[in-house]
């Protein structure tokens, strides 16, 4: 089911969309924050790896990956690389922005997976992986049969998408519990900051917005004759 809006130009607005997030969460860590270190005395740096790959890394790599494979006017075999290639990077950042964030917990005496972020977060990145791995064994190498693949490619994309959306949220969740802790200290309520960690969670959800309508959205016609799946008549728009 496809809605009646061209994915081209949706792609567009969530390439504009991702940059601006991608500048915020940056301004945010490094300007107001003190900026970004894997080693440090400071543990709030190694913390503000974080938010930075989390969003810059998975929710708008990952979201590109989505994206890619519905937008590019390239052949099924070459999208669906870069489609693989594209979300293994953006499971590799997840995981090191978590890890990033249990480092943080470690070196600073805090416990760890405490919080619904945290437990949500686990869940994410341990489906994203499931999804990643069952999905390149059975469409890429070595590759289920033509039936099994068009059979569970439905379960496939909602699957996909089912994760993607909750990430966005948790991602919310995070800069949420994140200015929450900073408001119950000094920070003021109403302040730059403040504003700035609300704002860049509204600009991270338009982001997952456009993701999900350039998915539901027409595809551009591709020139693509051989069908290696069976999957050109559901092309991820049959979501
Ligand atoms: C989908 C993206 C995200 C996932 C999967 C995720 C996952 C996680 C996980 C698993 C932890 C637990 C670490 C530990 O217990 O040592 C955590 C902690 C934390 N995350 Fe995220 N996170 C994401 C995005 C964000 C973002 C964008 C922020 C914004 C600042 C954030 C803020 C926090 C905070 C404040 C903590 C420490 C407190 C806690 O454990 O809940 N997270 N995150």
């Amino acid at each position: 089911m496809a809605v009646g809006i061209n994915a081209m130009p949706v792609t567009f607005a969530a390439h504009v969309v991702a940059l601006i997030a991608a500048i915020m969460v940056l301004v945010w860590s490094i300007s107001f924050r003190g900026g970004l270190a894997w080693e440090a005395e400071n543990k709030n740096l190694i913390f503000n790896l974080h938010p930075v790959l989390m969003l810059i890394g998975f929710i708008i790599l990952g979201g590109e990956a989505i994206i890619s494979y519905k937008s590019l006017p390239l052949e099924k075999p070459v999208k669906k690389i870069i489609h693989l290639i594209l979300h293994a990077i953006s499971l590799s950042l997840g995981i090191w922005g978590i890890c990033a964030a249990f480092k943080n917990h470690n070196e600073s005496g805090i416990p760890n997976l405490y919080s619904l972020h945290s437990w949500i977060g686990i869940g994410v990145i341990s489906l994203y992986a499931f999804q990643w791995l069952y999905s390149f064994i059975l469409f890429f190498y070595p590759g289920g049969s033509p039936n099994l693949r068009s059979g569970l490619l439905p379960w496939h994309a909602l699957l996909g998408l089912f994760v993607y959306v909750l990430a966005v949220g948790n991602a919310a969740l995070g800069f949420l519990e994140k200015l929450t802790f900073l408001e119950s200290g000094k920070l003021d309520k109403y302040g730059t900051e403040a504003f700035l960690v609300n704002f860049t969670a509204i600009v991270t959800i338009l982001f997952g917005a456009l993701v999900v309508l350039t998915v539901s959205a027409k595809s551009p016609s591709t020139p693509s004759p051989v069908d290696d799946d069976d999957e050109t008549s559901y092309s991820y728009s049959a979501i």
